[in-house]
């Protein structure tokens, strides 16, 4: 069976054959999204078109993606090799029919794709610039980005998940730089940093006189500034449950009107959304809309952490001390092993941004070319590094509150992974009280 870890966010199911093809198995989901009836089924032939058992074998070497057609629904499948000496084809991707096309005409090209990737692995990445300022050579980023760059070519809605700080704000912009729509605009909108009241008017926009307060020419809003390009719709949990209803109602007529206006509006605009917080979890809790969540979930990029791909540690810190480099004037040139083995081996919750702010702490501190555990005053490999010093003696009343505020919000942050959401509902605050309070404290 299909281990955990191996699954997507989102599971339209899989199928698992041995190397001579017959089916061993065929998931409930599978079935049920494909339309498909397991009993009548037994060999791979059957099910999927377009797309050969030779192409899964080689594919499965190397957990590669494929293409494929379900029961005349066009998909992307992840391949790999599971225990049996068998494959389990995990369907990634169901296009729309709308987009068949377009998947025929990947599949045409997919010879030419394959002499592309061979260049690209003499040359790191052959894609645009933006692609190759995400760095990392591991399997799993390798393949987001490779899935990314095939997704940029269409319109299809991007839901990008991850936890706090793998870049999935990174992969937004590199899809939309990288798509037909590059030379429309790129509209960024964090759903967790607007106040519930004024939602609407900043999604939708508003005509003069629609409240008290609106200007005399009215406003156009983030939607509408989108046109002809990319709206990318960020912490996406935080969508105030009315305007969810709203925004769904433009994602299905792709029509607007603004606030206090008559007429509508078509638009023509992409969809990113991302979110760190598990939308299915919140669909179950009836805080997000189950249907707004199936309009979302055309193509999921789930970004994995740091954890999981060790590989890229060092590669991005060497990055980052480059950056450093220019930006501090600074001239290191290595990290001394016994560091790189603390990196190695720190799980990093706050991923990419958390090593980043690690790197720039120490280059704060370094002297000389190599950057060692002192830098970061860890005085041995174990010292756990976000140890907060001990208070010594007794400050004012104000200040050991505010200190007390502080070291409340900053566990709250850490024990949710930078989840403000959750955070504020651990403290018993209102999420607007939580950024008040961060932005007095200067906490990040
Ligand atoms: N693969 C990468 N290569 C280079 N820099 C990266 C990479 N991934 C992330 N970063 C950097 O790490 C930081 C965090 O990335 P980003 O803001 O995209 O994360 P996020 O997933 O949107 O986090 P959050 O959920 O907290 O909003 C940024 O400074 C980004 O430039
Ligand atoms: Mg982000």
């Amino acid at each position: 069976m299909l281990d955990e870890s191996k699954k997507t966010f989102w599971d339209w199911g899989f199928f698992e054959i041995d190397t001579n093809g017959r089916l061993i198995h065929v998931s409930q989901q599978l079935c049920e999204h494909f339309n498909l009836e397991s009993s009548q089924l037994t060999h791979f032939n059957q099910m999927l078109k377009e797309t050969s058992l030779q192409k899964i074998g080689i594919a499965a070497n190397s957990e590669a993606i494929v293409f494929g057609v379900l029961n005349n629904i066009p998909c992307l499948l992840k391949v790999f090799l599971c225990s049996q000496k068998g494959f389990i084809c995990q369907v990634i991707l169901k296009y729309e029919e709308s987009y068949r096309q377009e998947l025929l005409s990947l599949l045409n090209n997919n010879e030419q794709q394959k002499r592309r990737k061979v260049k690209r692995k003499q040359r790191p990445l052959s894609h645009s610039y933006t692609f190759e300022q995400i760095n990392g050579t591991s399997s799993a980023i390798e393949q987001i980005k490779e899935l990314a760059a095939r997704v940029s070519r269409g319109s299809s809605t991007v839901l990008l998940t991850g936890e706090s700080g793998t870049g999935k704000e990174l992969f937004a912009q590199a899809i939309h730089d990288l798509s037909p729509r590059r030379e429309g605009p790129f509209i960024p909108i964090n759903c967790a940093s607007i106040p519930e009241s004024l939602f609407e008017s900043e999604l939708f926009g508003y005509e003069a006189g629609a409240f008290s307060g609106a200007g005399k020419d009215g406003k156009p809003g983030k939607i509408e500034l989108a046109q002809n390009g990319t709206l990318f719709l960020d912490e996406i949990s935080e969508l105030p449950f009315i305007t969810q209803g709203k925004f769904l109602r433009v994602l299905q007529e792709r029509e607007i009107e603004r606030l206090g206006g008559t007429g509508r509006k078509r638009v023509d605009i992409r969809i990113i959304a991302a979110t760190n917080r598990d939308l299915m979890t919140l669909v179950q809790e009836g805080k997000f809309r189950q249907d707004l969540f199936y309009r979302l979930l055309v193509f999921e990029l789930k970004i994995p952490p740091l954890r999981d791909r060790k590989e890229d540690i060092l590669l991005l810190a060497d990055q980052f001390i480059d950056d450093f480099n220019d930006e501090f004037g600074l001239n290191v040139k290595e990290i001394d092993p016994l560091l790189k083995d603390w990196m190695l081996n720190y799980d990093w919750p706050g991923n990419v941004r958390e090593l980043k702010s690690f790197i720039e702490r120490g280059m704060n501190i370094v002297e000389g070319g190599t950057l060692t555990l002192d830098d970061f005053f860890l005085p041995y490999a174990n010292f756990p590094i976000y140890q907060k010093p001990q208070m010594k003696e007794l400050l004012s009343l104000e200040e050991e509150v505010t200190n007390a505020e502080i070291s409340a919000i900053e566990r709250a942050l850490e024990e949710t992974n930078g989840d403000k959401t959750l955070a504020a509902e651990k403290l018993n605050i209102h999420l607007a009280s939580l950024y008040r309070k961060m932005s007095k404290y200067n906490l990040k």
